[in-house]
């Protein structure tokens, strides 16, 4: 699928599945997935969604919110990723990289990411033969890890990737790894999540083998069917975010390697990773994914609000540490 997702995106109409905007909620170094309880976390993230998110977060998360940045409102998920830094090349000094709008997402969506939850691949659902599960109550789960640390083991990380914008609209290729040279549109990331669920635990101690990928290619191929040890087909989660890195191209010298890194001091890309903790609204989700056809419309049953009602909601600065401006190390890193 790679470029052509986005043509099939702004086409639109039998598509299965929800794609949505939720603008950014927090910048800070929390991680109630793989961290609960330590204030701070090892490493920066970028965090969208409820404004349930804290240091731990336990129970029914749809219950507790009381808002969203997501363009569907009543889903007070959270969902997060490192964050992008540039290091200057000469001088050493970390910036973090501003977060920008995807293509086609509500108006007035700021930063964030785009969500998508789909069903059986990008355009079909085939419901009648594969019924979708949706997470429940507790739910999170982790994909990718920032201690990959091979070209070899990120290309098994399937649907872990980056373009270099052209524009927009224009992805170019998809990468295992950053780009070696500047991009004009900025660094496209996307991270797509297993779909295949034991159907006991709500977690597992690494966080991730409570579930299992069937992908083989593209993440939003149709996967081949859940395994037993993994049988309930839960919807495909995917995380998209633009990275706008357009302001740092010029102070990157030709022929230099790439300045980017991760927030966890990742200087190659094969580390990138996610994390996802379930909070929609009662069976909300569950309703839409019953329905086929409802890309964008919320599947008939799913309240949208407008942004300017979405960027209203906020968590506190719960660490209190700069994570904007020029450092001169990442925040809780030695370098
Ligand atoms: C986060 O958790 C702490 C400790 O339980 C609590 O005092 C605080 O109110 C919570 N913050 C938010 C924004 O929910
Ligand atoms: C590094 O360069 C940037 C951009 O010119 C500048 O703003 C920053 O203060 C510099 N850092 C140091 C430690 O000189
Ligand atoms: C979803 O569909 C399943 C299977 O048809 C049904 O058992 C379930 O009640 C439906 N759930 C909702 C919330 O519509």
């Amino acid at each position: 699928m790679k470029s052509l997702s986005v043509a099939l995106a702004l086409a639109a109409p039998v598509q299965a599945g929800l794609r949505f905007g939720c603008s950014s909620l927090t910048i800070q170094r929390l991680d109630p997935v793989v961290e609960p309880g330590n204030n701070p976390s090892a490493h920066v993230h970028h965090i969208v969604g409820g404004n349930a998110f804290n240091a731990t977060m336990t129970g029914d998360v749809g219950a507790r919110a009381t808002c969203t940045t997501c363009e569907m409102s009543e889903d007070f998920s959270n969902y997060w990723t490192a964050v992008l830094y540039f290091k200057h090349p000469t001088n050493g000094s970390y910036h973090r990289v501003p977060v920008i709008n995807n293509a086609a997402l509500a108006p007035g969506t700021k930063g964030g990411m785009t969500i998508y939850y789909t069903q059986h691949d990008f355009s079909t659902d085939d419901l009648k033969n594969q019924p979708i599960t949706a997470f429940k109550p507790g739910f999170r789960m982790t994909v990718g890890s920032p201690t990959t640390d091979t070209l070899d083991k990120a290309k098994g990380h399937i649907g872990l990737r980056y373009n270099c914008l052209q524009t927009t609209l224009n992805r170019g290729p998809e990468m295992v790894d950053f780009p070696n040279r500047p991009c004009p549109g900025g660094i496209f990331t996307v991270h797509h999540f297993p779909a295949c669920w034991d159907g006991k635990n709500l977690d597992s101690p690494d966080h991730q083998s409570h579930m299992y990928n069937t992908i083989k290619y593209d993440g939003f191929m149709n996967a081949p069917p859940c395994p037993a040890s993994h049988p309930v087909r839960m919807p495909q989660l995917t995380y998209e975010t633009v990275w706008d890195t357009t302001k740092f191209n010029s102070m990157w010298p030709s022929g230099a390697p790439n300045p980017f890194v991760w927030s966890f001091h990742g200087t190659s890309g094969y580390g990138t990773h996610a994390d996802y903790m379930f909070g929609w609204k009662g069976d909300s989700l569950q309703r839409a994914m019953n329905k086929s056809e409802c890309f964008y419309d919320g599947c008939g049953s799913i309240t949208k609000q407008v942004m300017s009602t979405a960027n209203k909601c906020t968590v506190p600065d719960m660490v209190g540490e700069e994570t904007d401006g020029w450092l001169d190390h990442l925040p809780g890193m030695q370098a």
